[in-house]
């Protein structure tokens, strides 16, 4: 019975010291990205360059196109004034269309509105409305959110026509957050005196990044002189640029990409806002924004126990008789901290076990599987 309690000890050790890295993971389970150009006209190339190259890079990192709501005037690729039909380029090497492979536009032309932009957010529709052009997420989702096009101080223009205010915005966020519609934002934009947009937030677990402050413009990175135009702004030109080296599996850090803004390069003064955000920056992976998570679904999860417990790392079958005769319990406290259950996990019904961290999980699961049987077999005496 002693080793009983000993173990079982061990065992809420390794438990209770496994938290606090844990805070630092994010508990999101799928992943969005919300994109939009909201200017109109062939002047304005640059902004659908900007938008088109998010979207290949989410697509690219795993997000997909379901969950994606791309949201763009869409009047370049085939405007008369396009030396090259069909496609948008983001360099003047033309080395890349980003209009040539599938792309799927959510909102198109005179869709692409300050009303549709809102109702996207809350999801507030008519019943008619097709499900691929809403913004289906949940408590679990973390989203990215994309804004480029012309702005000023506290509003953005939509076509020419309209303006969102930085107030709409963070209203709108508020009823997210009320709503349970996401887990964390992570929110973007270009455009002039862009960080006044979302100066007004004030909900949860939203981080906010933009290209210029108060009374600053932002800033083309360089044009193409057969279009005649710029193809993409600085603050996206550099943070597309960092993106391009990370794969799904990248432990990049949003420090790691926030370092690289600099003056020098944009020409203005990219601002980063995190008052609203408990996590680490240096902990946030890019992924948790720029990728899709891989889950295990818990209703796999017995199947799971057992099946890890009944296998070596190589996948091999293992003797029940060896796991009884080892003491797992005793390597469990290594400084590796499992990733098994995070804070929320009982809610989210989900399980971790990939990546690096599932051998250590392994083991504690074996753990538990070892007390339950020594219980039974003290229990059997
Ligand atoms: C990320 O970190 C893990 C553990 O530290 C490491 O095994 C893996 O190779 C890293 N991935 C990349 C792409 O560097
Ligand atoms: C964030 O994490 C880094 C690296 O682990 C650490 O050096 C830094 O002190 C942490 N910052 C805060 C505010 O906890
Ligand atoms: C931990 O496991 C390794 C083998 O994986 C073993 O060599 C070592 O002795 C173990 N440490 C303890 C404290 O049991």
């Amino acid at each position: 019975m002693k080793i009983l309690y000993i173990l079982l000890g061990i065992l809420c050790c390794v438990a209770a010291s496994s938290t606090t890295d844990d805070d630092q993971k994010s508990t999101h389970t799928n992943n969005w990205a919300v994109l939009v150009s909201s200017s109109r006209f062939w002047f304005n190339y640059r902004h659908m360059a900007n938008v088109l190259s998010f979207y290949r890079t989410v697509k690219r990192l795993g997000i997909p196109d379901s969950q994606i709501i791309l949201m763009m005037s869409d009047d370049v690729a085939c405007n008369p004034r396009n030396a090259f039909p069909g496609s948008v380029f983001n360099n003047k090497d033309r080395a890349l269309d980003l209009y040539g492979d599938n792309i799927e536009v959510d909102y198109r032309g005179y869709e692409v509105t300050v009303e549709n932009f809102i109702r996207l957010l809350t999801d507030r529709w008519g019943p008619d409305h097709p499900r691929s052009k809403r913004l289906l997420t949940d408590e679990n989702s973390n989203i990215f959110i994309y804004l480029t096009g012309h702005g000023g101080e506290d509003f953005l223009k939509f076509q020419d026509a309209e303006e969102i205010s930085s107030y709409d915005i963070a209203d709108a966020f508020q009823q997210m957050a009320e709503k349970k519609r996401y887990n964390e934002i992570f929110f973007m934009i270009d455009t002039c005196q862009a960080n006044t947009m979302y100066s007004k937030f004030y909900s949860p677990n939203i981080l906010a990044v933009g290209s210029s402050r108060l009374d600053e413009s932002s800033y083309s990175h360089h044009s193409d002189t057969e279009l005649g135009v710029a193809v993409i702004d600085r603050f996206t030109y550099y943070n597309l640029e960092f993106l391009e080296q990370i794969e799904k599996d990248s432990n990049k850090t949003m420090a790691d990409l926030f370092e690289t803004y600099t003056f020098e390069d944009i020409h203005s003064h990219a601002g980063i806002r995190t008052d609203l955000y408990n996590r680490n920056l240096s902990k946030v992976l890019l992924t948790d924004f720029f990728g899709n998570i891989q889950k295990v679904e818990v209703g796999n999860l017995e199947e799971d126990l057992l099946y890890l417990a009944m296998t070596n790392e190589d996948g091999s079958p293992k003797q029940l008789s060896t796991q009884l005769s080892q003491q797992p319990q005793t390597n469990i406290s290594s400084e590796r901290k499992p990733r098994l259950l995070n804070k929320d996990s009982s809610k989210e019904n989900y399980i971790n076990l990939e990546s690096t961290e599932s051998s250590l999980g392994r083991r504690i699961l074996i753990a538990i599987l070892l007390v339950s049987t020594l219980g039974f077999t003290y229990t059997l005496k």
